[in-house]
């Protein structure tokens, strides 16, 4: 397989930048290319910068590449008062994450300043992780990511048009945690599925079928639903709450753990973590092979 954009899969740095541009309108598909080949160097000449670069399937097609079966723009999913998920889709995101915040933010204005002769940041998002790689809410976020080879059979493209490269979903989800909080850890436990100290996921009648866990760990035809999650935390003591960026084989993975959190599967139950948090941003990118990246970046 053509080897995926090795930044996917690079763990254990602990500071991160997330930027997602909207494209002129009416930028040439040249000046785009020169554009993002500079951002990439540039970002990369930072010390020890892990860049993955993704595209909306139009800003892809703009620059010669073939999208992969199946990307679409990223829609609303729900309807108030239930729980929704807002589509904000941009064309072009840069995930950067290293060592210290200093270095990605010294790649951030690399990326930044090469950009924008042809695109807006819609998004410029620095973020971080807390404590033993726990979400604001304090549970450990990330336990049942695949480990090892199965990270990559869960975010990579096996064959047709984009093999080795990956489906990405990211959205920005505000806290509430003052609502989270007010909860004693049993009721907090029992929203996300897992214990609150030590990740432990929550068995038979002591986990609730609308736990974030129970939403997302699904099984179609006997098949786990794999993804790879790669979120961080990001704000504020104001505004702060969780930037989820996650990678997967195919988009129908994204569709189906989205649907069941959000009250549009056939059962009607919500993921009650979506009380307490609100998805205020939505795009669905292809990460692009290493390879098919240069060819289009030439
Ligand atoms: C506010 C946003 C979110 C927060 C704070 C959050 C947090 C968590 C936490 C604490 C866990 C349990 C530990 C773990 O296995 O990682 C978890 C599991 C998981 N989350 Fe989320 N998550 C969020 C959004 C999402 C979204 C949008 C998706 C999918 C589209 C998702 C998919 C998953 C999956 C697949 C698991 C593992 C389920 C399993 O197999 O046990 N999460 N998340």
């Amino acid at each position: 397989m053509a080897a995926a954009q090795s930044g996917i899969f690079s763990e254990g740095t602990v500071a991160h930048y997330a930027l997602e541009f909207d494209v002129a309108p009416g930028a040439e598909s040249g000046s785009l290319s020169n554009a993002i080949k500079q951002a990439r160097t540039g970002a990369a000449a930072a010390s020890g910068i892990n860049v993955v670069t993704a595209f909306s399937g139009p800003a892809w097609e703009r620059l010669g590449g073939t999208a992969p079966d199946g990307l679409r723009p990223f829609e609303k999913i729900g309807d108030a008062p239930g729980p929704v998920a807002a589509a904000t889709q941009r064309d072009v995101l840069f995930w950067l994450h290293g060592a210290a915040h200093d270095d990605v933010f010294d790649a951030a204005l690399a990326v930044g300043g090469a950009m924008a002769p042809v695109a807006k940041p819609a998004l410029d998002q620095r973020g971080f992780v807390y404590h033993d790689s726990r979400d604001l809410t304090g549970f450990v976020d990330g336990s049942a990511n695949p480990k090892g080879d199965a990270r990559q059979d869960a975010a990579l493209i096996a064959d047709g048009p984009g093999t080795g490269g990956a489906f990405v979903l990211t959205q920005q989800w505000m806290h509430d945690l003052e609502s989270f909080n007010a909860m004693d850890v049993s009721e907090q436990e029992g929203v996300i599925g897992r214990t609150k100290a030590d990740s432990i996921e929550l068995e038979g009648d002591a986990m609730p079928p609308d736990s974030h866990v129970s939403r997302t760990d699904v099984k179609i035809d006997g098949v786990a639903m794999k993804i790879y999650r790669r979120s961080f935390p990001y704000g504020s003591v104001g505004a702060k709450g969780l930037y989820f960026l996650s990678f997967a084989c195919d988009i129908a993975r994204f569709d189906v753990q989205l649907q069941r959190m959000f009250g549009v599967s056939s059962d009607g139950l919500h993921d009650r973590l979506t009380e307490f948090s609100t998805a205020v941003t939505g795009s669905y990118w292809f990460a692009p092979s290493e390879g098919d990246l240069a060819a289009v970046l030439k």
